[in-house]
């Protein structure tokens, strides 16, 4: 398949997707996350394929967010669809039939780090780095990082970073539980096709109900999901989301009124 923003291949049974955006540090516009949408579908359609990793382009990011230059002048009925568009592409992902490493091989800030934790197993190499920084920008996480976050890490440490805004390194990650494995940038791939290899033996229907399974375990969380949307695109009507991504845009620190 053919993608603007993403390269998509299938080699041994393997399908890696990886965003293709490095001169912006592969930020998910609305288009990339369309795309995510078809490529995953592809993946899961394809009898060849059984296992899938996600990964992005380049040294320095897996995904270093939401494209807030695309955001920055959305209304909240934009930011909505926005949310509604994202929350879809990502609850397609986790509930994928078909098993989900993301390599996260850098920054995976905000929606990147929201990507990362919708796929079913998260390996990082050493320089990756993590966190939902929306509140720096006046906005709240709207890719379900509110609830995943809270998931893998508990309430305590989750409600910590989502209001602190603050990163944490790979090796804090694999502590908190965020990701199985901390390995050198050459190590990442090899380690993500080993694993999928070993699953790729299994029975595809036995593999198939763990994730249906693991996933039936939190659907006790839907509301919160909903909640989130709602409350996401309800930020774009405050003068502090216009501050945090004019700051931003102009390579400042932003200072909020509470308006
Ligand atoms: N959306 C849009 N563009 C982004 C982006 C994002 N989330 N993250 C990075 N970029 C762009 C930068 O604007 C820059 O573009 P330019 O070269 O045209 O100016 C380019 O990617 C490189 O980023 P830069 O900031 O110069 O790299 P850095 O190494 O100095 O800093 C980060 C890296 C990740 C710390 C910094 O880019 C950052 O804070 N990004 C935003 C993270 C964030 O808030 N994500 C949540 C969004 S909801």
């Amino acid at each position: 398949m053919n993608f603007n923003n993403l390269i998509y291949d299938v080699t041994d049974g393997i399908c890696t997707i990886t965003i293709n955006r490095p001169a912006k540090l592969n930020a998910l516009n609305i288009e990339t996350i369309s795309e995510l949408g078809s490529a995953f579908a592809e993946a899961e359609a394809n009898h060849e394929v059984l296992g899938i990793i996600l990964t992005g382009e380049g040294p320095k990011a897996f995904v270093a967010g939401a494209d807030i230059a695309e955001f920055s002048n959305f209304t909240p009925t934009e930011a909505r669809e926005m949310a509604e568009n994202g929350h879809e592409t990502f609850d397609q992902i986790e509930n994928c039939s078909k098993p989900i490493i993301a390599a996260v091989n850098g920054f995976a800030l905000g929606g990147g780090c929201e990507l990362a934790m919708a796929c079913h197993i998260r390996i990082a190499s050493s320089n990756a780095r993590f966190g939902q920084p929306e509140v720096n920008l006046g906005i709240i996480p709207g890719y379900g990082g509110t609830q995943r976050l809270v998931r893998l890490v508990g309430k305590s440490k989750a409600t910590e970073l989502l209001l602190t805004g603050d990163t944490f390194t790979a090796e804090e990650a694999k502590n908190l539980g965020v990701v199985n494995y901390v390995l050198e940038p050459e190590a990442l791939l090899p380690k993500a096709r080993e694993i999928l290899a070993k699953i790729a033996q299994k029975s595809p229907l036995a593999v198939a109900q763990v994730l249906k399974l693991v996933n039936a375990y939190y659907n006790k969380e839907e509301n919160g999901f909903t909640e989130e949307v709602n409350e996401f695109s309800e930020c774009f009507d405050t003068v502090d989301f216009r501050e945090g991504v004019t700051a931003f845009l102009e390579k400042r620190k932003a200072v909020f009124t509470g308006k």
